[in-house]
């Protein structure tokens, strides 16, 4: 069973799993062009076409800049050897060698982290002052290179009009860490630390390429200090990316507390970029006196998305109103993470985990043909990883639980697939603004003859109109009378007699299509949820909201609702009622045993304090949002004992227990060994 097991697991890996290509040495650095991607190691450099078909090899010595200049049809590479160089070579075929020119220094003298890129006609890179005295007060941190024989004092010059094109320093120690070009409009950002003997800091500066001439470009400067977090500080930033966006330029930096025991040592948090106005002290153009002014704004975040003991690298792509990030981690994963218009994140998933735990190098880059696949690199190994794996959910309802905007189900292949793989009418997918918005939705009205009506809504989109119907039972006899059912993808409703609320739970199925999905819905009287205990409670309001009702906030009831619209979630509905807690929070003191193997345990014993309103327990693993539950037995206020359930992967997991008002006390760890 074992040996069969692992052949299904072996064959999984090699048929799931994207493209590899292993190099002997490691990896310091890799690009991507419009229809190439070139990845240098220690002494050479390969060129690739995007499907990782090795194409060409060039043997190279101590390489510190690579960057593609697609509209020359050029690739720059630039090294320390002998007193520096920068070579120019043929994009499509990297053997042929266009231009060469010695004893140039445009890269970091050390292996250093330093930024590169094609800012409008000039190469703009970001790096260390290698050439400091020590009676030095400035440092030269930004410069920008000609990259075409045409420009004034040719190529590779970095002569402006007057002086030099650069952007000076008063902190000696800095270090870049990405930038990027926007193009409309023209805009050049760089990202970098700073540390002086007290402080460490984030800096953004910002540069207008619009302009004509070299010195214009520099002397637009402006820069602001970026921060994170409310939490704790992070003061150093270890990789980052831009969201695509129409409005404004959102950027997601990955912010380290340099702490590895912290499990939340790196935050993932998102900011607007737009508009870095001012100037920070220490940074200005060239020979400009005063270095800079306090001018400069301070960037919070207007999200901090996710919080990881590890993060190395991220990249971002957008669909829609939908941001799809994607994590590396310094533990070898890529993990992938869905955020809704309003930077709520969904469920992280994992979509590649190393087995031998190399970092994620900083810089990930997409496949620029159709933004399906993401490179990434792991020491001496690059990975061709898709971004969607919406093949591995057999279900609607699977498809539609993975919460992933690009994957929907496609009614006519009965597959989980990507919307192009659809026709255009077939696609089922998950609504905008839906992160927090469960499957299933329903609410309650009754009229004056003591008639319910239901109405259920699904949590689904289509670009199509596809075949809906629902059927209502309990037990084995239908609910509605006879003949109102309406069904209009994805709403139904069913009105039934008020006698029908005396008994139990009430099932719905529902079918989109060929595809079947059931609920047990727990339908109440309305107006008996509040009816004896006049005080509003928290708990009221969530069991009120749970059953489909209206909470009222004016009269602090429960009532009917007058007809079909979107269910409010509990957090928005009952939030004004928290502060009004009518219980003692429960506590947890330990928990025996807090290891278990991971086929789980039976009969744990949970010690607290007030652990009578505990409903039941709820498991959380660490990467997995979607969270476990277990019910409770034998319950004392102090003790109560329940079942863990077996686990598929070795790790920790979060215990919290949950009250009737839906919110889950405690944060205690087990962990599932072998
Ligand atoms: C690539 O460049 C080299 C050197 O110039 C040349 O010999 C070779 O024919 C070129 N290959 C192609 C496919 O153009
Ligand atoms: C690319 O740059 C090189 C070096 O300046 C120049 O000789 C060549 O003409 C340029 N090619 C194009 C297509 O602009
Ligand atoms: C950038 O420079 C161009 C050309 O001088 C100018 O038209 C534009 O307004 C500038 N943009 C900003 C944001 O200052
Ligand atoms: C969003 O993803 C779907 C499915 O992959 C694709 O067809 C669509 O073009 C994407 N939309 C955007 C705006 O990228
Ligand atoms: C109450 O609702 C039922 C079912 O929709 C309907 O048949 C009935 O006419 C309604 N009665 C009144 C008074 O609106
Ligand atoms: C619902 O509750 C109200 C208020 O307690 C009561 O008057 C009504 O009879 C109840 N209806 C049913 C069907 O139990
Ligand atoms: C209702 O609230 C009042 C004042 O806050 C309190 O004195 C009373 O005991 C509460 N009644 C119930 C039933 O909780
Ligand atoms: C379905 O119901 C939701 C909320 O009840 C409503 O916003 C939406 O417009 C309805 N859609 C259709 C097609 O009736």
């Amino acid at each position: 069973m074992r040996r069969y097991l692992l052949g299904i697991l072996l064959l999984l890996k090699y048929c799931i799993c994207g493209d590899v290509q292993d190099f002997d040495g490691d990896i310091k650095d890799f690009v991507v062009g419009n229809s190439k991607l070139f990845v240098l190691t220690d002494h050479r450099l390969h060129q690739m076409r995007h499907d990782l078909y090795e194409e060409k090899t060039k043997d190279i010595t101590r390489v510190n800049i690579l960057v593609p200049f697609d509209a020359n049809g050029t690739l720059i590479t630039c090294g320390t050897f002998e007193d520096g160089y920068c070579e120019v070579l043929d994009i499509n075929n990297i053997t042929d060698s266009i231009y060469y020119e010695s004893n140039l220094l445009v890269g970091p003298k050390q292996d250093e982290k330093s930024v590169a890129f094609i800012s409008g006609r000039y190469l703009l890179v970001g790096k260390k002052d290698d050439d400091a005295k020590p009676q030095d007060t400035r440092y030269s941190v930004v410069s920008l290179w000609n990259t075409l024989q045409s420009q004034p004092g040719g190529i590779f010059s970095k002569l402006a009009e007057g002086s030099d094109a650069i952007i000076q320093s008063t902190v000696r120690d800095v270090e870049f860490v990405d930038g990027f070009q926007r193009v409309s409009p023209s805009e050049s950002y760089l990202f970098l630390n700073t540390k002086t003997d007290n402080e460490r800091k984030v800096l953004v500066l910002r540069m207008n390429s619009t302009k004509e001439k070299k010195i214009d470009i520099i002397k637009s400067l402006q820069s602001a200090t970026i921060r994170c977090c409310s939490d704790k500080v992070r003061p150093v930033l270890v990789a980052c990316t831009v969201i695509p966006s129409v409005n404004g330029v959102i950027w997601a930096g990955v912010f380290s507390a340099q702490n590895q025991q912290d499990p939340e040592n790196s935050a993932l948090a998102l900011y607007d970029i737009s508009n870095v106005q001012g100037r920070v002290k220490s940074f200005c153009a060239n020979d400009e006196k005063p270095c800079g002014s306090e001018s400069g704004s301070e960037l919070q975040p207007l999200s901090v998305v996710f919080k990881y003991s590890s993060m190395s690298a991220v990249a971002a792509v957008r669909n829609g109103s939908w941001i799809v990030l994607f994590i590396g981690t310094s533990d070898g994963q890529l993990i992938k993470l869905i955020l809704d218009d309003k930077f709520t994140p969904g469920c992280p998933t994992v979509l590649y985990k190393s087995d031998d735990e190399q970092a994620v190098l900083p810089r990930m880059h997409f496949d620029p043909v159709d933004y399906k696949h993401i490179y990434i690199a792991l020491k001496k190994q690059l990975r061709r990883e898709s971004v969607v794996s919406c093949a591995k959910y057999s279900t609607l309802k699977d498809c539609r639980a993975a919460q992933d905007p690009l994957c929907g189900w496609c009614v006519n292949t009965h597959r989980c697939s990507t919307q192009d793989e659809c026709s255009d009418t077939s696609w089922v997918s998950i609504p905008k603004n839906s992160l927090e918005t469960q499957l299933f939705s329903f609410q309650m009205t009754e009229n004056s003859s003591r008639k319910i009506t239901l109405y259920l809504s699904l949590s689904l989109e289509s670009t199509g109109n596809p075949a809906f119907s629902c059927a209502f039972t309990r037990g084995t006899m239908k609910l509605c009378d006879g003949s109102d059912l309406s069904a209009a993808f994805p709403n139904c409703s069913c009105s039934f007699s008020d006698q029908m609320l005396y008994t139990g739970g009430l099932k719905v199925s529902v079918t989109v299509e060929d595809q079947k999905i059931t609920e047990m819905l727990t339908l109440r009287n309305c107006s008996s949820i509040t009816e004896n205990s006049p005080n509003a409670s928290y708990t009221q309001c969530v069991q009120c909201i749970s059953a489909g009702c209206h909470w009222s906030s004016s009269s602090q009831r429960c009532e009917w609702t007058h007809g079909p619209g979107p269910q409010l979630n509990i957090k928005d509905a009952c939030k004004h009622l928290l502060s009004e807690m009518d219980y003692s929070k429960p506590e947890i003191l330990s928990l025996e045993p807090n290891k278990v193997s991971f086929h789980g345990k039976k009969n744990v014993l949970l010690r607290g304090r007030n652990l009578e309103t505990v409903t039941k327990i709820r498991i959380q693993g660490d990467l997995n949002c979607i969270s476990k539950e277990s019910p409770v037995f034998d319950r004392s206020s102090d003790t109560l004992r329940f079942h863990i359930p077996p686990s598929g992967t070795k790790g920790t997991v979060k215990v919290c227990v949950v009250t009737p008002d839906a919110r889950c006390h405690g944060n205690t760890i087990i962990t599932y060994g072998s």
